[in-house]
């Protein structure tokens, strides 16, 4: 489980995330809610160790977050990638780093699941389309073979087919591998389609964190209430409502 208790990051003299506190069951998933500027890239870098906590604890399994060596799914999926090397080289290089090797039939079992083509992997990060890069991101996520994957805006860079398409591949990849999925989002539809748990950031505090349906239903906080209210109205909780 990963666990945070009473989080603050300061940039400067200003709170970024203040008094944070939120739990994430092993396998489960957990969305981060809440608009630009809330705190939520700076809650990843924070989970990630990139960014020093003012106050507070983070755990994976009841030891510091360090150990579990959580993995990131970036929001541009080609910014992501090294431009000037083969995906293949930045999708190893987790593993290089850890004196790891993977087998070429074990890579190609995990390119046939995220359908990218083994040959892909030989291009650079231009020569693909957005939604290749996206899965090779998750690629190499999944490589590391950490128990805790973070996505930051994971479908805010494609187009709205693809979106579907790789909301649905990220759930079944965690159904067969079991690994944990902090997801932050704008987007209150994905979070309610794909998330056992919603967390509603706003200005770096945690207003509410609600099982999913019960948010659904209806939110605990007024700002809560506010963003599905805002979501209902873009037609993106039809179809889990
Ligand atoms: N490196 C930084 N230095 C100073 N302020 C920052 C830095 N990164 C982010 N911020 C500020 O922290 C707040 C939260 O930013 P961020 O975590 O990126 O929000 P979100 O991802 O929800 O849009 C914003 O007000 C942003 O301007
Ligand atoms: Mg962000």
């Amino acid at each position: 489980m990963l666990r945070l208790s009473d989080v603050n990051v300061k940039f400067g003299k200003t709170p970024v995330l203040r008094d944070v506190s939120m739990t994430l069951p092993a396998g489960q998933t957990l969305a981060v809610v809440g608009e630009s500027g809330a705190g939520k890239s700076t809650l990843i870098a924070t989970i990630l160790g990139l960014t020093k906590l003012d106050k507070g604890l983070i755990t994976w399994a009841n030891v510091p977050i360090k150990a579990c060596r959580p993995s990131l799914v970036m929001q541009e999926p080609r910014a992501a990638f090294n431009p000037v090397l083969s995906l293949r080289r930045s999708i190893l290089e987790p593993l290089s780093a850890k004196r790891e090797v993977i087998s070429e039939t074990r890579l190609g079992q995990l390119c046939d699941r995220l359908e990218l083509p083994l040959e892909m992997l030989d291009r650079k990060p231009r020569e693909v389309s957005i939604g290749q890069a996206q899965r090779a991101g998750i690629l190499r996520a999944l490589i590391a073979g950490s128990p805790l994957i973070l996505f930051d805006e994971p479908l805010s860079a494609l187009d709205a087919v693809t979106q579907k398409h790789t909301a649905q591949l990220i759930a079944d990849l965690q159904t067969e591998l079991g690994f944990a999925a902090l997801i932050v989002t704008h987007d209150l539809g994905y979070a309610a389609a794909f998330s056992d748990d919603i967390a509603v950031l706003r200005e770096g505090r945690i207003e509410e964190l609600t099982p999913t349906p019960a948010f659904v239903q209806n939110p605990q906080s007024d700002y809560g209430q506010e963003l599905r209210a805002a979501a209902f109205a873009l037609g993106a909780l039809e179809y889990v409502a």
